[in-house]
């Protein structure tokens, strides 16, 4: 089994990781930078997807085919969406679908072509782990009244940025018979991956905005703040667990 790859957007979700990388190695492909290295002795290679779907895809296939990674785990910052999933809450993906995926009238509406589905799940023992992972870093941190929810992620290119905008997006999904409890950018196009490789993966988001009018300040302050102490309390959790 390879190293367990540890994903996210941004550098501000990862950089408290980072410092924490025991016998750190750069490696560069595709224009992306991945650290290699142990985790609380556990072997993991570090890397940053870039934002948007396709730069996702990108990193999660040559983490597969170039650095032998044998699974995969996101962290990175969500807005929420679902009722009662707030700034600063967790929420880990049980399963993860496109919401801006729309070939109909030849397929449904969400519906992936060619695959006959529009969910990817996530893998059930690693999620569980990831649970477990987000729960004891709550327990250690100031959030106190912070949740960790489990459900549907929805990924998409676009930073859903106004409350008309999320409940347009709430209720087209809700319409279709999918309960969402986050938007981000890119956890549903690394599932697509891991699905043609076989390869288990999980994703785990804090939120850092509702979606709403508020979010393009919300995302950055988060991001600044927060995002990187998450990232750092939960994976060292997960992988001291592993
Ligand atoms: N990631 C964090 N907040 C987001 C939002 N509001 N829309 C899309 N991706 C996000």
């Amino acid at each position: 089994m390879g190293p367990i790859a540890i994903v996210s957007a941004l550098l501000q979700e990862q950089d408290g990781l980072l410092g924490q990388l025991d016998n750190p190695v750069r490696n560069r492909h595709g224009g992306r930078e991945f650290w290699s290295g142990q985790l609380r002795g556990k072997e993991v290679v570090l890397g940053l997807s870039g934002i948007g779907k396709v730069a996702a895809a990108t990193t999660a296939t040559t983490l597969v085919t170039r650095l032998g990674v044998g699974s995969i785990v996101f962290t990175g910052v969500a807005g929420g969406l679902g009722p009662g999933v707030s700034v600063a809450d967790v929420v880990v993906a049980t399963e993860l679908m496109q919401h801006d995926v729309d070939a109909s009238p030849v397929f449904p509406r969400y519906e992936i072509p060619m695959y006959g589905k529009a969910r990817f799940a996530c893998d059930t023992l690693l999620t569980q782990k990831l649970v477990a992972a987000s729960g004891a870093a709550l327990k250690e941190s100031a959030a106190s009244g912070a949740k960790v929810h489990q459900g549907l992620i929805a990924s998409g290119d676009r930073f859903v940025s106004s409350a008309v905008e999320s409940a347009r997006l709430i209720s087209a999904l809700n319409g279709a018979g999918f309960n969402v409890l986050a938007v981000e950018m890119e956890g549903a196009a690394v599932a697509q991956v891991c699905h043609d490789f076989e390869v288990p993966f999980a994703v785990v988001r804090t939120i850092s905005d509702r979606a709403d009018d508020a979010a393009h300040v919300d995302f950055p302050k988060f991001v600044a703040e927060v995002a990187s102490r998450y990232a750092r309390g939960i994976i060292l959790e997960l992988v001291e667990n592993l």
